[in-house]
């Protein structure tokens, strides 16, 4: 679904990413792991555009998407979350869900000229659809509560909850464990594995051990900015290679 193909991303001297190749298998749920400073975010930031590779191709669904612009990528199926949530802290929960561009037609020129009772309809579609997705998520509760007010694991789902807006066939996550209480984590993790199962292919960076092991097949590891192995968890759990990195960083 996703092709890496010697992808490399430098800033200045260093080579955060540094030739990176594999593929994502679309359904799968991957885990991407490695130590602080592995060069993981980067990675994330080249496919999803927020940075043109320095080198290398990625194709998404068979097109290449290296160097474009975040929206298109956006707009081709692909749907990121950050590693530090980014909420609009002083607006409710609804609306940052629905504030997530889904590219509809009233942000275009020609329509807000032509139809505007199109753009009227598109907006109700619009808070229907955020609706429904906090539904899901559980969040209902807290729909009108301003984001500002929310704990670290709900920060977690609302993101995951704007990614959906655009029904993306495929999910970037940066650390959807991190800062989370295990019973949100649990939340978090049936949502994916949920949503996996509706056919949505995920990408997952993560430190949280256990939900790599519950939930990432294949894993792959990163270490200073290149690929170290891929395998599955149990593998990776003990590859001496993925130890040495660990440790390595640690030191
Ligand atoms: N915008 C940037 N400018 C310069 N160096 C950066 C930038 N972003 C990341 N780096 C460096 O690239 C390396 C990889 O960082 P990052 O991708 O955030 O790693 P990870 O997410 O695996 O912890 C680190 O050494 C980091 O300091
Ligand atoms: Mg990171």
């Amino acid at each position: 679904m996703l092709e890496l193909k010697g992808v490399s991303k430098a800033f200045g001297g260093l080579r955060a990413v540094d030739d990176v190749t594999f593929s994502l298998t679309r359904g799968a749920i991957t885990g991407l792991i490695g130590p602080n400073g592995a060069g993981k975010t980067t990675l994330f930031n080249t496919i999803a555009g927020a940075l043109a590779p320095t080198s290398g191709q990625i194709l998404f669904e068979g097109n290449p998407i290296e160097g474009k612009a975040p929206y298109q990528i956006y707009r081709s199926g692909i749907a990121r979350t950050f590693q530090i949530p980014r909420p609009f802290g002083a607006l409710s929960v609804l609306e940052n869900v629905m504030l997530a561009p889904i590219g509809q037609s009233g942000e275009r020129f020609w329509n807000t000229l032509i139809r505007p009772g199109r753009i009227r309809q598109e907006e109700h579609a619009n808070r229907d659809k955020a609706v429904k997705i906090l539904d899901f998520l559980k969040l209902t509760r807290l729909a009108d509560e301003p984001a500002r007010n929310l704990s670290g694991g709900q920060l977690k789902l609302l993101e995951l909850g704007r990614t959906l807006m655009s029904d993306p066939r495929l999910i970037l996550l940066d650390e959807p464990g991190a800062g989370v209480n295990p019973t949100l984590l649990g939340e978090i993790i049936e949502r994916i594995v949920d949503l996996n199962r509706r056919g949505i292919t995920f990408l997952i960076i993560e430190h949280n051990m256990d939900m790599v092991m519950n939930l990432c097949r294949p894993v792959v590891v990163m270490s200073g900015g290149r690929l170290l192995m891929q395998g599955d968890p149990e593998d990776v759990r003990r590859d001496p290679r993925v130890l040495d990195a660990y440790l390595g960083g640690a030191a």
